[in-house]
């Protein structure tokens, strides 16, 4: 395909150009680090909830280490995949990877699985600060463990100020292995995961035992001791909360405090004040909280389960004054989790978050009109008798060759070549199970004009059981969007928009479609790459539900060997640690 000289002088050029994109970066921020990571990936023996299991860790430890950076540094870690049969890739989950598509770490799209004993060396600058993770994304290596915290720190004052911070990463655990959910997800009959056996808070957590009743021994358990958050009185904590959660949505709260949040996915709100937050599977937020109560007592820190009916212990660990001892638990019981299908309260919250306008220059509202609406119906179907979640009809399939190679180089074998479909049949009833059960896989790619400005309109419907439709967070890589809309039943074209806050709406990077309604999210396809919108539960994106789109590809001079050296591409490189 490519000829070992011209591969030489295009990679040189590629250093160039990302020296250059350094140096830009350089003026924008000042002094910026280059942040050096060195991990191996393996799988080891843990114990999150007390249970022994084995759990993807990185260097010995689960969750993986915490990166911490600053606005504008370079982050670069150094994977070395120790797993002894399957390959890895990580993915920085709100990073936006503007002009290094190929360090997204997704597996299909971005680039190949590292293959056991390989090394890959991901590349990229922070460039925006906020509360960030990463995770595995190939097959459901999340749900086996892998991920940590990103915090990229501000390089300017932010539009709030604390005392102190802490870092909570919310998940939850299942003691059936991976391999065993996956094979269960794929089976004739199917075979659910069921709800989690426990909820993490920093990756520890309670099962079969009450912190509250004080039945949970901790004794030489320090793998799953809770992670108590010590604070002195009268000052403002900055608590950053991300979930990555494979299957639930969760209700956050801390006994007598209240919250305002200040931050969500990376990007500054206008603060608003709540008892309790919900976050969904791919969001993060930043919430400040003033600790002006009585000193002289310790407060439950909860999490619950909500939109899904739950049956995993509340998760709690405990906002600890310093002045009394750590083991002194509450007198009072951990804060009720609110009704789990009170969907007009999980509504009512979402609706509260706008762009911040208190300083108008970081208020940016999106473009008034896109350019093109794309209608997305999220349906449950059977496909050769298994079940599978649909987009237009479609179970997302991946394809041995990433995406961004066979775009870039024009492989038309690699992919299908037809588009998706744009929207779905005007006489669809969303509210009861489809009239057609079945759908088909696909890998098709929505190509998208570079710098247009796009809208998709995330429809939920009901699943394949009468009366049921589910919460689905959907995570789009290499982009923030606005989220301009959210409405019950049916969008109608013509007229749904015209409900559209494009004044103030608040910019993320994740958005939660409610049953039986819809969500509409606009953003302009500004960064040249392949990338994928989906489901943000693990066992969903699994089951098919997502789709990739793709723009300005034909912009992106060569992209690393490294990240191609498979399915058609196998035979492009024999450089076995190449990164950016
Ligand atoms: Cu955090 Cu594609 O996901
Ligand atoms: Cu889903």
């Amino acid at each position: 395909m490519i000829s070992g000289t011209t591969r030489d002088a295009t990679k040189l050029l590629v250093i160039g150009r990302f020296f250059l994109f350094l140096l830009a970066a350089e003026m924008a921020f000042p002094n910026p680090t280059v942040r050096h990571f060195r991990w191996n990936v393996e799988s080891i023996f843990w114990s999150p909830d007390c249970i022994e299991n084995s759990v993807m860790a990185i260097n010995g430890k689960f969750p993986g280490p915490t990166i911490r950076a600053k606005a504008g540094d370079t982050v670069v870690v150094r994977l070395t995949n120790k797993l002894n049969t399957e390959g890895v890739v990580i993915h920085w989950h709100g990073i936006g990877q503007r002009g290094t598509p190929w360090m997204d770490g997704t597996a299909s799209i971005s680039q190949c699985p590292i293959n056991p004993g390989e090394t890959f060396i991901y590349t990229f600058v922070v460039d925006k600060p906020g509360t960030y993770f990463y995770h595995g994304h190939y097959g459901m290596q999340r749900s086996a463990g892998l991920y940590g915290s990103l915090i990229v720190e501000a390089a300017a004052a932010e539009p709030f100020q604390y005392d102190v911070e802490f870092n909570i990463l919310m998940s939850d655990w299942w003691h059936r292995s991976v391999h065993e959910q996956e094979i269960g997800l794929s089976s004739v009959p199917f075979r659910w995961i069921n709800e989690p056996d426990s909820l993490l808070i920093n990756g520890r957590g309670q099962y079969n035992c009450s912190l509250a009743a004080g039945t949970c021994k901790f004794e030489g358990a320090e793998q799953c001791a809770p992670y108590i958050l010590t604070v002195h009185p009268n000052k403002t904590y900055r608590l950053r909360l991300a979930s990555t959660t494979a299957l639930a949505s969760l209700n956050v709260a801390v006994e007598n405090h209240k919250m305002v949040v200040v931050e969500a996915d990376g990007n500054y709100v206008e603060p608003f004040e709540v008892d309790d937050l919900y976050i969904y599977s791919g969001e993060s937020y930043s919430v400040l909280i003033k600790t002006d109560q009585d000193p002289t007592k310790n407060y439950w820190i909860s999490a619950g389960v909500i939109g899904r009916k739950p049956n995993t212990t509340q998760a709690l660990t405990l906002l600890n004054y310093v002045s009394v001892h750590a083991g002194h638990l509450p007198g009072s019981p951990p804060p009720a989790v609110p009704r789990w299908d009170d969907y007009v309260r999980m509504k009512s919250f979402a609706q509260k978050l706008r762009s911040i306008s208190r300083n108008s220059a970081a208020l940016s509202p999106p473009p008034a009109r896109p350019h093109r609406r794309i209608a997305l119906l999220n349906t449950q179907n059977l496909f050769l008798g298994q079940i599978k979640w649909a987009i237009n009809n479609i179970s997302l399939s991946l394809p041995p060759t990433p995406y961004l190679g066979s775009i870039r180089y024009k492989l038309r074998a690699a992919f299908d070549p037809s588009p998706p479909p744009e929207s779905f049949p005007d006489g669809y009833d969303i509210t009861v199970p489809a009239a057609n059960r079945n759908c088909t896989v696909g890998n098709g790619v929505y190509m998208l004009g570079f710098n247009t400005t796009v809208d998709v309109v995330l429809q939920n419907a009901n699943a394949l059981a009468a009366n049921t439709s589910e919460v689905h967070p959907w995570h789009l890589h290499g982009h923030n969007f606005w989220v301009v809309g959210y409405g019950d039943g049916r969008f109608v074209e013509g007229l749904s928009e015209k409900g559209f806050n494009v004044k103030d709406p608040p910019v993320r990077n994740t958005a939660v479609v409610f049953p039986y309604g819809w969500t509409a999210v606009r953003f302009v396809a500004d960064n040249p790459g392949a990338w994928a919108f989906h489901c943000h539960l693990e066992p969903h994106l699994h089951m098919g539900m997502g789709v990739v789109l793709a723009e300005g590809v034909d912009r992106l001079r060569q992209i690393p060997a490294g990240a191609l050296r498979c399915g058609l591409m196998g035979d492009m490189s024999a450089n076995r640690t190449v990164g950016g």
